[in-house]
């Protein structure tokens, strides 16, 4: 799987289908090889359509499995293989090159209709003793939740097997999930793709640090901060570490926050629209940060989480310093 690929997240405007295609094809143009769609992103249709313009297999396609809307309701496998076929479809695609888990999320689903089967189960019984069937702790099905996400794996195991994705994988998978997959006795994943920059919590680092351990690659999204992580935080700089690094080496920091990514054996999908950022995005393999620089952004996490996403990117642009 090439390292640097591109994000294609959460664009829905419509007039902005065709600025879309035009940014993959313009990636693919200058070198890049690496797309990173998924069923609920939306926008299967327009990967297709990029990719027509493009040489089937001289591009890796990774997308994901939207398992908010697995359910209790079908089995997972009849859930995960009917996912995996609409893919290909929308996708225009014999096989994918990897796809992923999106989120061990079938878990809410699966405990929240065991709830309520059970429910029912108690009131129609009134609470007699014949209710065992459901095994019931605070109203929930543990047992079946727990089970839905290792089902969905073994699901997706199989839809390898029968050739439709090359490599299969997960998305936001914790250690406990990926144990219980290994506790089932199935294959691990090939990739786990997580929230990865230099602010995640250092469980993430663990995790990271388990996956390597299992062979497992990692994949990061978010590189530059999230939402979520970002919005924590006080400072809306750019850390003194990441600047002086791209100072000194006449590149952005995002550049920056990219080849630290890199260093670490994760790869990276920044998604952008830009021309130059694609370009530069695809260059950062060439930058080296030192040991100590990687350590010093390492150990960013315990100090300054810039306010928001939106902001920090834009501070983060106005103190890129090009050569
Ligand atoms: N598995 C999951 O659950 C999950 C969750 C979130 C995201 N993802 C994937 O990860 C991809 C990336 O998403 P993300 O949230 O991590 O966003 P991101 O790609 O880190 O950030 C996108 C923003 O960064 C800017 N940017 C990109 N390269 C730049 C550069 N070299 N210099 C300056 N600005 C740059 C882009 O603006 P310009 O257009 O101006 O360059 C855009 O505004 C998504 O598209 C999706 O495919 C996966």
């Amino acid at each position: 799987m090439p390292m640097i690929g591109m994000g294609t997240c959460c664009r829905r405007d419509p007039k902005g289908r065709r600025e879309f295609i035009s940014a993959l094809e313009a990636f693919y143009a200058t070198g890049g090889s690496h797309i990173d769609t998924a069923q609920s992103y939306d926008n299967h249709a327009d990967v297709k359509q990029a990719l027509s313009a493009m040489e089937r297999d001289q591009v890796w396609v990774t997308s994901k499995v939207n398992m908010l809307a697995v359910t209790s309701h079908k089995t997972a496998d009849q859930q995960v293989r009917a996912a995996v076929e609409s893919s290909l479809i929308e996708l225009g695609v014999d096989q994918v090159d990897l796809m992923l888990l999106h989120e061990p999320a079938c878990e809410n689903n699966w405990q929240r209709e065991a709830a309520e089967a059970s429910k029912q189960l108690l009131a129609a019984t009134k609470g007699a003793a014949n209710s065992s069937a459901v095994v019931v702790d605070d109203g929930i099905n543990v047992a079946a939740a727990s089970r839905c996400t290792v089902e969905a794996w073994r699901a997706l195991v199989k839809q390898q097997h029968s050739g439709k994705c090359r490599a299969v994988g997960v998305s936001n998978f914790g250690v406990r999930h990926l144990s219980a997959l290994l506790g089932a006795g199935l294959p691990l994943p090939a990739v786990n793709e997580v929230e990865f920059h230099p602010w995640v919590s250092h469980e993430q680092y663990r995790l990271v640090e388990w996956c390597h351990r299992h062979r497992v690659a990692v994949t990061a999204f978010g590189s530059f901060g999230s939402s979520r992580r970002v919005k924590r935080g006080n400072a809306l700089e750019v850390p003194a570490v990441v600047a002086e690094a791209a100072r000194v080496r006449g590149v952005s920091a995002h550049e920056i926050l990219l080849a630290w990514t890199l260093q670490q054996n994760i790869s990276v999908i920044p998604q952008t629209n830009s021309l130059a950022h694609m370009r530069s995005n695809l260059a950062v393999h060439e930058i080296r940060l030192t040991g100590s620089e990687i350590k010093q952004i390492s150990t960013l996490g315990g100090s300054a989480y810039p306010k928001d996403w939106k902001e920090y990117g834009k501070i983060i642009h106005k103190l890129t310093v090009k050569p």
